[in-house]
């Protein structure tokens, strides 16, 4: 384990060759032991990939579209495993005295442990670091994973970083964390690859943001099967016309909006978490010397696999 440090955010650790914030480490072990139900659903990815429209999808089909329920915020009907290691929490108590907060931010991994079956779990967690029973297949809960193209994903976490996480660096220098591993799960390349690799193994659905794009009724079919439900093609209408880019960044439930309005009370800035939805902005935003580095990387690490983006 060593530690590093760039612009915005201090102290990270590298674990298994993965980016972790070092709060990771008061929860490593609690992960490592955690107890997998097979009926449990897991919506595992890189931040930046589409996970809360993922989330909001998944969990809609498994609650036969049960949209008066799913008003509740996603955070606490779909809540992110390893959440409280993100941050220090003291320090958000300290800077919002007047907030009770749930949970779901206190204690993340005990919050998901503790809810009902079946569960729904998010978590950014690396194949690797996802807990013993389900690397050893032990227990097999459903796993949907979603991937983004890595240029997209970049851009998206680049406006993420600046909104949620104070980085006040340009865009060329937060390509430069990317493409040298120094943010939180990176390196991407290889969080895609590990959990590609695994697919035969795993009770896995493997989902491409693109493909969201191009064809969400599709995809809403296909991950219908996955979960062994039936939608009637009404039902399938419905829910993708609730989980549109507009309607999505009108819902409270999923849009953050609490957490956004406390974030820009702390680093003055403007700004929404379901930001513009689109694909390819990399090519207006992208110097032709970052897109080639990507393309490079891209090339070496994907292309032994039918990785396409
Ligand atoms: P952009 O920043 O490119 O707009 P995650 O949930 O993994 O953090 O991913 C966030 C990204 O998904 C953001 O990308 C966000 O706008 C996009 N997103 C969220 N809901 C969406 C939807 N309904 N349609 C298209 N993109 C969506």
């Amino acid at each position: 384990v060593d530690t590093f440090t760039n612009e915005f955010r201090k102290g990270y650790t590298t674990v298994n060759g993965f980016s972790m914030p070092v709060g990771y480490r008061d929860f490593a072990e609690t992960i490592e032991n955690f107890e997998v139900k097979d009926d449990d659903i897991w919506v595992c990815s890189f931040p930046k990939t589409g996970t809360t429209w993922t989330q909001e999808m998944i969990w809609n089909i498994a609650n036969n579209l049960n949209f008066e329920e799913a008003r509740v915020p996603l955070s606490e009907r779909f809540p992110f495993l390893e959440f409280t290691a993100l941050f220090d929490y003291s320090s958000l108590k300290a800077a919002h005295p007047e907030k009770e907060f749930s949970q779901s931010v206190v204690n993340s991994v005990g919050f998901v442990k503790d809810k009902p079956s079946p569960r729904f779990i998010k978590c950014h967690l690396p194949f690797c670091l996802l807990p013993r029973q389900i690397r050893t297949g032990e227990r097999k809960p459903k796993i949907i994973y979603v991937a983004r193209n890595p240029k997209d994903t970049c851009i998206s976490y680049y406006h993420h970083c600046q909104l949620l996480e104070g980085y006040r660096g340009n865009f060329d220098d937060f390509c430069r964390l990317f493409l040298g591993n120094k943010l939180n799960y990176t390196p991407y390349w290889d969080h895609i690859l590990d959990f590609w690799k695994q697919k035969a193994h795993l009770n896995l659905l493997f989902l491409k943001y693109e493909y969201m794009k191009a064809d969400l009724p599709a995809v809403i079919k296909k991950s219908a099967a996955f979960l062994d439900k039936t939608l009637s093609e009404d039902q399938v209408k419905t829910l993708a016309e609730h989980l549109n880019f507009a309607n999505m960044k009108v819902n409270p439930a999923v849009n953050y909006e609490q957490a956004i309005i406390r974030s820009k009370k702390s680093f003055s800035i403007e700004g929404s978490f379901i930001r513009s939805g689109q694909i390819g902005q990399w090519k207006e935003r992208m110097s032709d010397s970052m897109i080639q580095e990507f393309n490079r990387l891209m090339e070496e690490k994907f292309s032994d696999y039918d990785l396409i983006f």
